[in-house]
């Protein structure tokens, strides 16, 4: 018997690393014990780890890995075990990424399931107070939030914490670690008590004002409220105080909305259950975008548009000329051509929500032509402002960038579409995103059979992605 002794519950280096060595040495799976800390197991009969291979070397499938990567980080025990012996049946047999009745595949997909969902819980519904505390130039604020996940995520997580709120000192402390950011470093200890954290101050006043004013009673569906945002997180969350006071005054306060309604807007109207939400609030915001100089030349933002809770998302680059006057995305040539495609494909573009990785157009004028210019990197980090609260808002199953521009804001970093194209990749929001050519590369391709090759691919991967979600759901 081999027994593996990783360092930490999260620790999916360590996994990787001991899983390689088995592997290579081909140890059965029933032949391997695992469990995370210091504890000896038996010393008699347990066999060390076989060396390393030099050399040895095995591919896995992405899917795997990424698969892998969430699932190591739940709190069930067998994970570790099931993930070896998962890796055993992906070298051995063919397809068994894809067979989604597969047991044993089943099992490792829930865990890694409900791992992104507590991921993305977290994000949404970590909550700072302010505090004050001593820093080398006099006091300082530092905002401190508690939360109690359910798996071992929090140090996965620090990452998009630490990018959301680079500019302050936080930490976020949970029963079994606590990170702390300085602005500079990301630091970890022991775990903490929830009396350890603050409770009550302005800036939970603040957030409680915002909350009131952005509630939409029309959207009052407590079941939803209940299961998005369970009981458990109430308790740490200051708008939860609100709830019953604007539960009890929502039926009035409906009266009063669809009296007082505003007249339509001129702009085409968005469908009618993005209207008057926290949605339309954020969109608002955007419209008075000052983040990057590109809303100088621009006629106006435009932001996303579709409903609220599509299971799934286009990114196309930035509004063209059409869309810039129109204030909507797509409509212009390639927004045609885009939605022929789409049609072709059997997807239902109103049932998606489709938006751009920069909301202004960026172009140059030449007489009185405004000829297009591809967003710098600049421009594209600072409207992932926007993007990441459109997509935290839709919380989409599938996301699909067109595009280097929007495959870049997707993933944050730069990628080449012909190595990224044809496989989904794990977004950090818990969504499976996929990369492929924005339709305005297809109107350029001079050579009138190459055209129409890239325009076939094109529509066989929106219906490969039209699939994707349904089985994704
Ligand atoms: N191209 C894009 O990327 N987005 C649009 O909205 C229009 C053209």
């Amino acid at each position: 018997m081999h027994r593996v002794t990783l360092t930490a519950p999260d620790d999916f280096d360590g996994w990787r690393d001991a899983a390689r060595r088995l592997s290579n040495h081909d140890v059965d799976p029933a032949e391997v014990t695992w469990q995370v800390g210091e504890d000896g197991g038996d010393l008699f009969s347990d066999a060390p780890l076989p060396p390393e291979r030099p050399g040895a070397r095995f591919s896995v499938p992405r899917a795997f890995v990424d698969m892998a990567q969430s699932a190591i980080l739940h709190r069930d025990p067998e994970r570790f075990a099931l993930l070896y012996a998962l890796l055993w049946r992906v070298r051995t047999q063919r397809g068994v990424m894809e067979d989604k009745a597969d047991p044993l595949l089943r099992r490792v997909d829930i865990l890694a399931k409900a791992v992104r969902r507590d991921i993305h819980k977290m994000r949404a519904f970590v909550r700072f107070r302010e505090m004050e505390e001593d820093g080398d130039g006099g006091p300082t604020s530092r905002y401190v939030a508690w939360f109690e996940p359910d798996h071992h995520i929090v140090r996965a997580n620090a990452g998009f914490f630490v990018r959301r709120f680079a500019a302050m000192r936080w930490s976020i402390l949970t029963p079994e670690t606590c990170i702390h950011w300085d602005g500079a470093t990301l630091t970890e200890g022991p775990g903490a008590a929830r009396d350890d954290a603050p409770d009550g101050d302005p800036v939970e006043a603040l957030w409680k004002g915002y909350y009131a004013a952005i509630f939409n009673p029309a959207r009052l569906k407590t079941g939803a409220m209940l299961s998005e945002m369970p009981k458990k997180y109430w308790r740490n969350l200051p708008e939860a105080a609100l709830i019953p006071d604007l539960v009890a005054g929502a039926q009035a306060r409906e009266a009063r909305m669809i009296a007082t309604a505003p007249r339509p807007p001129a702009r085409p109207p968005t469908p009618a259950n993005n209207s008057g939400t926290v949605w339309a609030a954020v969109r608002d915001e955007a419209m008075r975008c000052t983040r990057c100089p590109l809303y100088r030349d621009a006629t106006q933002t435009v932001f996303g548009e579709g409903p609220i809770d599509a299971p799934l998302v286009f990114i196309g680059e930035q509004p063209g000329d059409q869309e810039d006057l129109a204030g909507r995305p797509f409509v212009g040539p390639a927004g045609q051509l885009f939605d022929r495609a789409l049609e072709e494909a059997g997807v239902d573009r109103a049932s998606a929500y489709v938006t751009n990785a920069v909301k202004h157009f960026k172009h140059e004028r030449r007489g009185k032509r405004r000829i297009h210019q591809t967003p710098d990197a600049g421009e594209i980090q600072a409207c992932r402002w926007w993007l990441t609260q459109e997509l935290d808002m839709v919380r989409p199953r599938l996301v699909v960038a067109l595009g280097a521009t929007a495959a870049r804001a997707m993933l944050g970093k730069a990628v080449t579409i012909s190595r990224t194209r044809g496989a989904g990749i794990a977004l950090e929001n818990g969504a499976e995103g996929w990369v492929t050519v924005h339709p305005s590369y297809l109107l350029r391709l001079p050579d009138e059979a190459k055209r129409a090759q890239e325009r076939d691919r094109f529509v066989a991967e929106l219906r490969m992605i039209g699939a994707r979600v349904q089985a994704l759901a």
